[in-house]
């Protein structure tokens, strides 16, 4: 439905009528909570709306995620806290900083070569690259084996054709975690510094990393980083095809990429929704919650929320403040929040550097998923810049 429907109609409805609303289903329901500020307060609330069953609605539904305690997205309390924290460490943008540099050497040839095509499409020729590339060096994963971690990491959490199942995607995960698991076994004698060899380091520090931890974690960076970030490079693509007055003030440099960046983080959304269980009765906005209910909050109708953002409908890139809930809020913000900025400036900054503009060439096709949002594939001519801008 996602995929086919814009909804922005019926969040509008919710948000007015009905903001925090129960979606029954045949054995049970959940809720969904769609304003902004209603969001921010669950996402912050990790005591009475935990994590730790799962915060993907589906596998909500289906009793809960196996990974639950032992992997960041789907932890809470102090032990969720003591790996984050050492995890961070490895992600702050002066850690990145080396990395940064190789991603927008590697996005600047992509979009050169992407321009020079007739027929490119983004989804196949340059989103896929850049984020997978990106964790696989700072996972050190050998470059023989990420074309078969792509092919999981495409089918782990949503699909490209409306008849994708569950057992694929279920089947996607267990692949991919046993193949960091060959991966740690074969780094055990010399873990390196790189975030793998971090994790194994710290199944020997007084941090008692389990072998599980260590697996769901570089699982959970692997999944988390690789298909949301190419959605958002795809989205923002996109977006500028559709307004070409943006494109120009990008392209003249009247609005700073990092302002334009923030702005395509929440046009894009590629997160629809964090699930929660909630850990007792409570009230939300008027709504009796009770312990053990399914709380959904709704990324894809916060972003939009004319409550917290002028004009929620329009892409403006210079919106400033966009305080944008894509990468959520609280104890579990984004961990590559900082990596996946510095994907989409490569890319922008690329696409200014070598495109003077760009049309659709044919249909985009849109990803079949309640979880994550956007297109897997556009077809896309550059016009290539008559003068090369320096920055
Ligand atoms: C957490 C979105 C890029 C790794 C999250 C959450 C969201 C999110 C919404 C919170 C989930 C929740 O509260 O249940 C995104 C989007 C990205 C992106 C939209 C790209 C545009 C990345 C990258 C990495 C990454 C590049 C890896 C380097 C993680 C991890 C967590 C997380 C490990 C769990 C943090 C915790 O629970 O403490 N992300 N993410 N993400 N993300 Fe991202």
């Amino acid at each position: 439905m996602h995929a086919e429907r814009d909804l922005s109609e019926v969040w509008s409805l919710l948000r007015e009528q009905e903001p925090v609303a129960w979606h029954p289903t045949a054995d049970g329901g959940f809720w969904v909570v769609s304003r902004y500020e209603t969001a921010v307060r669950v996402y912050r609330d990790t005591e009475t709306y935990t994590s730790s069953r799962g915060n993907v609605l589906a596998t909500l539904l289906n009793g809960g995620d196996p990974a639950g305690g032992k992997m960041l997205p789907v932890s809470d309390g102090p032990r969720h806290m003591q790996i984050r924290r050492e995890l961070l460490r490895a992600l702050t943008p002066r850690a990145l900083a080396g990395l940064g540099e190789r991603i927008h050497d590697a996005t600047r040839r992509l979009v050169v070569e992407a321009v020079a095509r007739e027929d490119c499409d983004l989804g196949r020729d340059v989103a896929p690259y850049v984020p997978l590339a990106a964790i696989c060096d700072l996972l050190m994963v050998p470059e023989e084996d990420r074309e078969l971690l792509l092919s999981q990491s495409k089918l782990a959490l949503a699909s490209e054709t409306p008849d994708g199942t569950e057992m694929e995607a279920r089947l996607a995960r267990n692949e991919i975690l046993l193949y960091f698991s060959r991966l740690a076994r074969s780094r055990q004698d010399a873990p390196g510094d790189d975030i793998l060899g971090l994790l194994i380091q710290m199944t020997r520090s007084s941090v008692a990393l389990t072998d599980q931890e260590l697996l769901y974690n570089a699982y959970s960076l692997l999944l988390g980083g690789d298909e949301t970030t190419r959605l958002s490079m795809i989205g923002t693509v996109h977006a500028l095809i559709h307004r070409p007055d943006e494109w120009a003030r990008l392209k003249t440099g009247e609005v700073p990429i990092a302002t334009a960046v923030e702005e395509f983080l929440r046009w894009t959304t590629p997160t629809l929704h964090a699930g929660r269980v909630a850990t007792t009765d409570t009230t939300l906005d008027g709504r009796e919650i009770a312990q053990g209910d399914i709380v959904t909050i709704w990324n894809s109708s916060a972003n939009f929320d004319p409550a917290q953002f002028d004009d929620p409908g329009r892409l403006r890139l210079s919106r400033s403040p966009n305080r944008h809930l894509t990468f959520a809020q609280g104890p579990h913000f984004c961990l590559g929040a900082q990596l996946a900025r510095i994907e989409l400036t490569a890319l922008v900054t690329a696409l200014v550097e070598a495109a003077d503009g760009m049309e659709l060439i044919g249909e985009p096709k849109r990803l079949y998923s309640n979880f994550l949002s956007g297109f897997h594939s556009l077809p896309v001519r550059f016009a290539a810049a008559a003068a090369k801008k320096e920055f």
